[in-house]
Formats: structure tokens, sequence, C-alpha cells
């Protein structure tokens, strides 16, 4: 039985349609059972829709504080037992109750090679810091913002004259490969948390998979 996942966005999720693709190509193999958003015009919905997988939203300011926002979007997932959550360019910090509610089942992407640079402006601390190497780190969330235990990264040789959107682009393009890649191997069980802990089949690794890409 493929793993159900939902996949939570705020905007034009090009993630989203890599792991839409992979499923379709039959390269991956998860149940995409929902696409939540928490902006109604996030393009990434109708990307959910052409694909045919169910969609919902609610907006975080009609809610007074983040966690009964949470609650309620936890409340509209669990409509749709996903054993996976998959944060695809999710907007939002997610409150302590929203991650118990899913603890080590929920999946980021984050534009670094952490445990450098969390936080925003990524591509351009790199640059600035004349770094050789930066990519993107997929790691399971836990309450530390981009602290999780990390599962696979993709790196890539930085161009010291491209700009960060430049820099952003090609990161965006290793993401498309190593997301879906690391949702796969959660979800057929490879890869679980535990404790805190990445373990690769059963054991604990405190370092992630490396891809490297030209
Ligand atoms: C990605 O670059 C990811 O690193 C960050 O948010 C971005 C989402 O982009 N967490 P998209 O919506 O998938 O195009």
């Amino acid at each position: 039985m493929s793993c159900r996942t939902a996949i939570l966005i705020s905007g034009s999720g090009t993630n989203l349609q890599a792991f839409i693709d992979q499923v379709a190509a039959g390269d991956l193999d998860l149940d995409l059972c929902l696409v939540f958003s928490n902006r109604p015009d996030a393009f990434g919905l109708e990307r959910a829709q052409k694909a045919g997988i169910p969609t919902a939203c609610l907006r975080h300011g009609d809610f007074g504080d983040r966690e009964s926002f949470d609650r309620a979007v936890a409340a509209i997932i669990d409509k749709h037992s996903p054993e996976l959550i998959v944060l695809a360019g999710f907007m939002r910090i997610l409150s302590p109750w929203f991650v118990s509610h899913y603890e080590g089942r929920i999946l980021n992407i984050h534009p670094a090679l952490l445990p450098k640079y969390p936080g925003l402006n990524t591509h351009q601390r790199a640059l600035d810091a004349g770094d050789e190497w930066h990519g993107s780190t997929v790691h399971f969330v836990t309450e530390e913002l981009d602290g999780g235990p990390r599962i696979l990264a993709g790196r890539l040789r930085v161009d010291p004259h491209e700009s960060a959107d430049e820099l952003q682009q090609r990161v965006q393009a290793i993401e498309h490969q190593i997301y879906p890649e690391a949702a796969g191997l959660v979800g057929s069980g490879k890869v679980r948390f535990e404790n805190g802990l990445t373990l690769v089949d059963g054991k604990a690794s405190d370092e992630p998979a490396l891809r490297s890409f030209e």
C-alpha cells in the first residue's frame, strides 16, 4: 500500500509538481491524498486540482492565534488519514501542538546545506560568505526551526558571479529531485524518525545522505 501523504503549500508549488509528476510516472510510491494551502490564491492548488488530488484551504488570518489555526488545519488533514505530511513551501511556523500531533511524520525542505543558514535569505547568505557549496536539505520537522534531524541533502558548486536569483533557481531544480526521493524513503519505511534521530534501515545516522549535482 502506498503511503498516504498530505502536502502543505503556500505558493507556486513547484516541489508539489515534482511529486505529482513522479507519482504519475510510477517513479514514486506515494498516495497524494490532500493538498492544503493557507492561501486561496496559491498556484499549487490549481496544480493539485489538475492532477485530481483533493484540496483544502484555510486562511490563517481568520484565526485568533497560531494553535487554533493549526488545530483547524489538522482537523482537515486528519479526515484524509495521511501517514506523512510534506511541507512544500508552507510559509507558516508550526505550533508545538501541531508538531507533536504529527511527531516524526512531518518533512520539510530548506534551501541551504543545514545546519548552515536556517531561516531566510539563504542564497544571498551563501554568496556573501563565498561558500564553495550550497544546496538544499530535507529534514524531519521538530520544534526547532529548520533544526530537525536531516535525511537527504543535495549540493551544487556556487558560481561566485551568479545572482541570488540564479542560485535559487539551480537549487530549486535540485529540490525537485531530492524531496520526492527523501519522501519515498520515509514512505517506504526505510528511513524513519525515532527519539529525535533519523534512522536508516534501523540505524541512527548523524549525517544526511548527500547528492552532488553539477
Ligand atoms: C522551496 O524552495 C523550499 O526550499 C522552500 O520553499 C520553496 C517552495 O517552492 N521551503 P515551491 O512552492 O515548491 O515552488
